[in-house]
């Protein structure tokens, strides 16, 4: 079964819009968000991994190339790695294998420089995937490499055709994002009220309805980039002490031509005991060595290398200044219009005060006119001391996740086939990040 067409618009949920700002108001609010105190800006409750499986998420759901429309299907369906498949001319390089049978081309595997592979690259390294934005930095291309080995491994390991495997790669994510990450980033209380009282502002109930909403994508899912740390604990090569912020996103071998890398050894993070576990598994975190790969807190504080974005040359580098610019250009809803369309739908809502939105020095015109993104980051930081969304963000967050898998009839939570294949404990539907990493890493 295929899914038919999927409406690729963005739509608000709140039909309101706030009232302008003037373009100061937003350098002045960007430049009191940061730098943040990598040190202190922490989130124990959850490793550093997280904010980059947050960051594929989110380039497998939206993806505003040009204004108003959505390059990516707002369903999970993993686009941005599968993209349109090897039957499609668009796609069909990214394959290898007999037909039916096609695998990921991995790159660089086995070569000296990186034994356990690259995502596969052109000759200026650029990585030949759908979705470039997930060749981003180190941690992202690492994660698209795992679930494409991981769909490899099931062809080339346990019999399956490129179909089976594609649904068991799906719905092995599916699930993690439901109950791996989900919870993690919205908190066990907003999963309960919503599974006591049903989701109560956005309801799909078929796949021709839904959307991507505006308010998830210009706002709130980019929650994340607060959670975005200055360093990391790569690998035994590259720990707390030697890592250095450039390295996340210029990777070894410089970048002969704008955007592309490639992941050789020093920097590997599969395998060779030197496992994406490292930025998932708290257990096998070293205090000491590994202490950055811990999230950094949802807050009103970004980190260092987010006020210089090396990325995208000739645009604005301040990336909290850009959300600001976005929020407003796509006229979404300010946090108290918000706030008040969800206590209206029966959400429970504590909204904050214009003292809570004033603290840290925002400047006095956000105080009852508080952009919707600044609004979630304050509301984490005050209400749940950074650990994870709170009421308006975590609403908007999670209703509009469980609404996409529940209106889509091929995802995990409409099932009625068995799955092909199910790592992790055999008996609950929950399958965590861990269980991929070690099948992967196993082999
Ligand atoms: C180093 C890490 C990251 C960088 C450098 C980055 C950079 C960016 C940039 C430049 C944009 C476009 C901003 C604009 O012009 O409006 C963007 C959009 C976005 N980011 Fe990030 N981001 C990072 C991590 C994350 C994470 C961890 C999340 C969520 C967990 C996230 C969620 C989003 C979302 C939802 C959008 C809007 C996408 C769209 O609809 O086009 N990002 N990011």
């Amino acid at each position: 079964m295929i899914h038919g067409t999927i409406p690729d618009i963005f739509k608000k949920i709140i039909n309101e819009e706030a009232p302008e700002h003037f373009g100061e108001v937003f350098l002045q609010l960007a430049n009191i968000m940061g730098p943040a105190n990598d040190n202190e800006s922490i989130n124990k409750d959850i490793p550093a991994g997280w904010t980059y499986f947050g960051q594929f998420v989110d380039h497998d759901l939206t993806f505003e190339r040009e204004f108003g429309m959505n390059s990516r299907t707002p369903i999970f369906d993993l686009d941005s790695l599968y993209g349109q498949g090897p039957n499609s001319t668009k796609h069909n390089h990214l394959f290898e294998g007999n037909e039916g049978h096609e695998t990921f081309k991995i790159g660089s595997l086995g070569t000296p420089q990186n034994k356990t592979g690259d995502l596969f690259r052109d000759e200026n390294f650029v990585a030949q995937i759908p979705d470039p934005r997930n060749d981003e930095n180190i941690i992202i291309a690492s994660l698209q490499l795992l679930f494409q080995k991981f769909h490899n491994l099931l062809i080339t390991n346990h019999g399956f055709n490129f179909n089976q495997a594609k649904q068991a790669v799906v719905w092995h994510y599916q699930s993690i994002v439901r109950t791996d990450f989900l919870p993690r980033i919205v908190g066990s209380t907003k999963i309960e009220e919503i599974k006591q009282n049903g989701l109560k502002v956005f309801n799909p109930t078929q796949i021709s309805e839904v959307f991507m909403p505006t308010e998830y994508s210009g706002a709130c899912f980019r929650f994340g980039h607060s959670m975005v740390r200055e360093r990391y604990s790569f690998n035994s090569n590259f720990n707390d002490f030697r890592s250095f912020p450039a390295l996340f996103f210029d990777f070894p071998n410089g970048r002969p031509i704008e955007g592309g890398h490639q992941i050789t050894i020093p920097w590997t993070l599969q395998g060779n005991g030197e496992s994406l576990l490292r930025f998932f598994d708290p257990t096998i975190l070293d205090p000491l060595r590994d202490a950055n790969n811990l999230s950094g807190s949802i807050n009103t504080q970004l980190s260092k290398i987010l006020f210089n974005l090396e990325i995208e040359r000739g645009q604005n580098n301040i990336l909290a200044h850009r959300n600001l610019i976005t929020g407003q250009q796509l006229k979404l809803a300010n946090g108290q219009q918000v706030a008040a369309f969800l206590r209206n739908a029966d959400v429970t809502v504590t909204e904050l005060t214009s003292t809570e939105i004033l603290s840290g020095g925002a400047p006095l015109a956000i105080q009852s006119n508080t952009p919707l993104w600044y609004y979630v980051l304050k509301e984490a930081e005050l209400q749940h001391n950074g650990k994870h969304l709170g009421d308006v963000g975590g609403t908007i967050v999670a209703e509009t996740i469980i609404g996409l898998l529940n209106a889509d009839p091929l995802s995990v939570v409409n099932r009625t086939d068995d799955w092909p294949i199910k790592l992790g404990n055999p008996d609950n539907n929950d399958v965590t990040m861990i269980d991929i990493i070690n099948f992967v890493d196993v082999g």
